[in-house]
């Protein structure tokens, strides 16, 4: 069976990715401290823009973490790191091959999470499960017909759940693939939005559980058989 996930855990003061192996990290972004130090001055002028100040604190200490997460795998100082960035602005490691390290990192309100594995790409997406969520105009505006069908046909007290399952599969999907977001025909597809981990012969989905309210997904284009969580940085 493909995708076991071990329970959140204490990370290992050096973590050590074999082949095949995938971990997703949690981290909470209500924490104090002052991170400007760790970042490069593309992301300190990238922090600047955002205008809402929640959000310039959620990017830097989200990206503080990152760089501290593969400075652990690479026993690099976190500011040495050099990213660089796709087409629709994914950061990958500046001047990784492919048998290197790929992660991806995604971050909603209090919860930042980032998965790494070797050789691979990968994508991760988080979401608080909001209440006051208009997600019926999101779901129109943003799924395809297949997607807006399923989430038709469940039940009136679960279709806000399986709102938040689709979109953070499919932005876990498309944030994997690191192609453009605005092609409204991306479908993830029948298979993906029926089974806990299905297959459409390309990307295996997964959705788990960050926190209490908190949903997220992960989309990778192998079958992984054991996903190790490490929870860090805990207040
Ligand atoms: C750019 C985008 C990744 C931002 O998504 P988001 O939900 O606001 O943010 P997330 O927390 O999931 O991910 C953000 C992180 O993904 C990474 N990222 C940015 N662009 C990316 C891309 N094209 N592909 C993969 N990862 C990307 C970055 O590390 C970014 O964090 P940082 O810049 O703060 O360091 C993209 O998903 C987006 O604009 N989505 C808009 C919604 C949409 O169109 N959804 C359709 C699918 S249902």
């Amino acid at each position: 069976m493909a995708f076991v996930l071990t329970p959140w855990q204490p990370p290992p003061s050096r973590p050590e990715l074999s082949d095949h192996s995938l971990h997703l990290w949690r981290f909470p972004l209500t924490c104090h401290e002052s991170f400007e130090q760790f970042l490069d001055e593309h992301e300190l002028q990238t922090a600047k823009r955002l205008l809402v100040p929640a959000k310039a604190r959620a990017f830097i200490t989200a990206r503080a973490r990152l760089r501290q997460i593969l400075g652990l795998y690479l026993d690099l100082d976190p500011q040495s790191l050099h990213f660089n960035y796709g087409a629709s602005g994914k950061p990958v490691l500046a001047g990784a091959s492919s048998d290197d390290l790929s992660f991806n990192l995604a971050h909603s309100v209090e919860w930042g999470l980032c998965a790494v594995t070797r050789g691979v790409a990968v994508g991760v997406d988080i979401e608080k499960l909001d209440r006051q969520l208009d997600y019926a105009k999101l779901a129109a505006g943003f799924f395809s017909v297949c997607e807006k069908n399923w989430l038709q046909a469940s039940s009136n007290h679960r279709r806000r759940r399986h709102f938040f399952r689709i979109w953070t599969r499919k932005e876990a999907w498309l944030k994997g693939k690191g192609g453009g977001f605005s092609d409204p025909d991306q479908d993830i597809g029948l298979a993906h939005l029926q089974g806990c981990c299905t297959h459409d012969g390309t990307w295996w989905l997964r959705n788990f559980s960050v926190s209490r309210h908190y949903i997220a997904a992960l989309a990778v284009p192998q079958e992984f058989s054991l996903v190790q969580r490490w929870d860090a940085w805990r207040n």
